[in-house]
């Protein structure tokens, strides 16, 4: 059995790996697929180099692969594209499930973000491969990564009260080793730990740093505007408020507990990743 993981270069795709060793996958099994490779050399098992614009490089990378751990790439614009080469290698490569990291309600979602996925959710299923589609929540970290601009400044977004559905990156990467380990079965599974809205991101926060922090609800606007004026290039603030917009209508909103199931167990909560 080989298991192929891509994305190993990156937090999920590392997370996905140590967890397919905890769960008793001999490091020989795993071979793990990035650009740059250096990032995952400690990880203890084989590493190679393909990009997702190079359709040769994953055929060599895939070869002798079982199962492949399918993460979304980060290069808006390019990943249609680039998925395409991804699907295309896990085809001749003879893989037998391929496991896809795609985001929340990939087939109903008004995100601009959802296009991609969609997409590619398109081509796996028209390509004949088992897959399972991790429909991925938003990770916790997203947020978590912020609480230093938060305490000072207050929880800022045009998300206004829409649902968004999270978990901890380690549990979602964790359900995506269940997924290649335990043969679920093709199938699509919407994956978070708990919804809140972004008032509700600042009452906890309140409570658990025992400051005040504030929702400020601002409309899409007038959070571009602040987002511009913290320095960030306007194109990233366009996608930053887009995914706020797109909360604000309901897209990521999840009410299952696919996650909790595949996981046998209580996924991390949102107060654990903030106190930690
Ligand atoms: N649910 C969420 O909240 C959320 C948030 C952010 C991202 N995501 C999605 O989840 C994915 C994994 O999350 P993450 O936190 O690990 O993201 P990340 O830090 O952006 O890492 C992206 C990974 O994809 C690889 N990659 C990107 N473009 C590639 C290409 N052209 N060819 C080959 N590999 C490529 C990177 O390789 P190198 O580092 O070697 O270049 C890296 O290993 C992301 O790529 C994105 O699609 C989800």
């Amino acid at each position: 059995m080989t298991y192929v993981v891509t994305g190993a270069t990156g937090p999920f795709g590392r997370l996905a790996i140590e967890s397919l060793l905890r769960r008793g996958v001999p490091a020989g099994e795993i071979r793990g697929i990035g650009r740059q490779i250096e990032k995952a050399a400690d990880l203890g098992v084989e590493i190679r180099k393909a990009d997702y614009e190079d359709g040769d490089a994953l055929r060599d990378a895939f070869h002798g692969a079982s199962k492949l751990l399918f993460v979304s790439g980060s290069e808006l614009g390019r990943r249609a594209a680039q998925h395409a080469n991804v699907v295309a290698a896990a085809v001749d490569a003879g893989v037998e499930l391929v496991a896809y990291t795609s985001i929340l309600n990939a087939d109903t979602s008004t995100m601009d973000l959802a296009d991609d996925h969609r997409a590619t959710e398109k081509l796996l299923t028209e390509s004949g491969l088992r897959t399972v589609f991790l429909r991925n929540g938003w990770y916790y970290e997203v947020y978590t990564a912020q609480l230093a601009t938060y305490l000072e400044h207050g929880v800022a977004g045009a998300a206004g009260d829409g649902p968004i559905s999270a978990a901890a990156r380690a549990d979602l990467a964790d359900a995506a080793a269940v997924v290649l380990t335990q043969e679920p079965g093709q199938g699509v599974y919407e994956l978070a730990a708990e919804v809140f809205t972004l008032a509700d991101l600042a009452a906890q926060l309140t409570e658990v740093s025992g400051k005040p922090v504030a929702h400020v609800p601002l409309t899409g606007d007038q959070y571009r505007e602040v987002l511009t004026g913290a320095g960030l290039p306007g194109e990233v603030a366009d996608i930053v408020v887009g995914i706020d917009l797109g909360i604000a209508a309901g897209n990521l909103a999840s009410s299952g507990d696919d996650l909790a199931k595949l996981l046998g167990r209580r996924p991390v909560s949102l107060r654990e990743a903030l106190a930690q």
